[in-house]
């Protein structure tokens, strides 16, 4: 029998999954950072700042930006590696690169950054290319997580730093409580009306509670080789930041 995945709540082939997601993101890409700001409550914007807080990123550093999609970290990054450094931004959808494309020139960014598009859990990069890998609610659209985990090691430079932004459970009881009716019964019906889909929606819905925990995603991460692995939940647990760095002794 072939092996299945989950797929939010169902469990389907993994070539399937890779089609729906792919799907997904073409389906709502030019509306997809409009949805992102009104369905977060512009959270989003303090939680990304907090990724590159943590991140410390220097001048002149090479960064990839990971499930990319428009760009936004590529964006904040390149900010910071400047004229001498590098910004790579990959993702599998084409059409929420173009997006992204569009949001570089306007932030006059666009000569730092490198457009590739591709799969995270099969990159074609060198082992070893890039100081910082940013995630932003990417890998829990994984097909097979240890694999992109693996991925992500393998093209970090020794003593670079991983961080990965996604969205998580609240912790209070109550919060959670309402935050379901939110995620099930409001947030598909208003992100129909924004992106024209409901589908992705409850995908997103479904997905954030199939997800593993915090504290087994800090186990995963060690057991993959990061040092330092840890975490830090944002907004009661709405967001969650993983972090770690790639520490091997020569
Ligand atoms: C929710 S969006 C996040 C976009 C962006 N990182 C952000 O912070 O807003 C997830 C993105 O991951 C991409 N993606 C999903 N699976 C992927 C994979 N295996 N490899 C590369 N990109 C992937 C999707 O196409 C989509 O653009």
């Amino acid at each position: 029998m072939r092996e299945e995945v989950s797929y939010g709540y169902k469990k389907i082939l993994p070539s399937e999954k890779r089609r729906l997601i792919l799907g997904h993101f073409d389906s709502i890409a030019r509306n997809y950072d409009l949805a992102d700001t009104l369905l977060s409550f512009g959270m989003h914007f303090y939680w990304r700042r907090r990724v590159m807080q943590r991140l410390k990123l220097k001048p002149g550093q090479v960064v990839l930006d990971l499930c990319a999609g428009t760009a936004d970290f590529g964006v904040l990054a390149s900010r910071v590696v400047g004229p001498r450094g590098k910004v790579v931004v990959c993702d599998i959808s084409r059409l929420m690169m173009v997006a992204g494309q569009e949001k570089a020139a306007r932030a006059r960014v666009e000569k730092r950054i490198h457009w590739v598009q591709g799969d995270a859990e099969r990159m074609g990069f060198d082992n070893e290319a890039f100081d910082a890998v940013i995630v932003g609610y990417g890998i829990r659209n994984f097909v097979f997580l240890e694999q992109g985990v693996r991925e992500i090691y393998r093209v970090l430079k020794n003593g670079g730093k991983f961080m990965a932004m996604e969205f998580s459970i609240p912790k209070t009881a109550w919060v959670r409580d309402l935050y379901r009716l939110y995620s099930f019964k409001i947030m598909p019906v208003a992100g129909k009306l924004i992106t024209g889909t409901a589908e992705p929606f409850y995908y997103l819905a479904e997905s954030i509670r199939v997800f593993p925990t915090p504290e087994q995603i800090r186990a995963l991460l060690t057991a993959n080789g990061f040092t330092n692995a840890d975490f830090e939940r944002l907004t009661n647990g709405f967001a969650v930041l993983f972090y770690g760095e790639k520490r091997e002794k020569l």
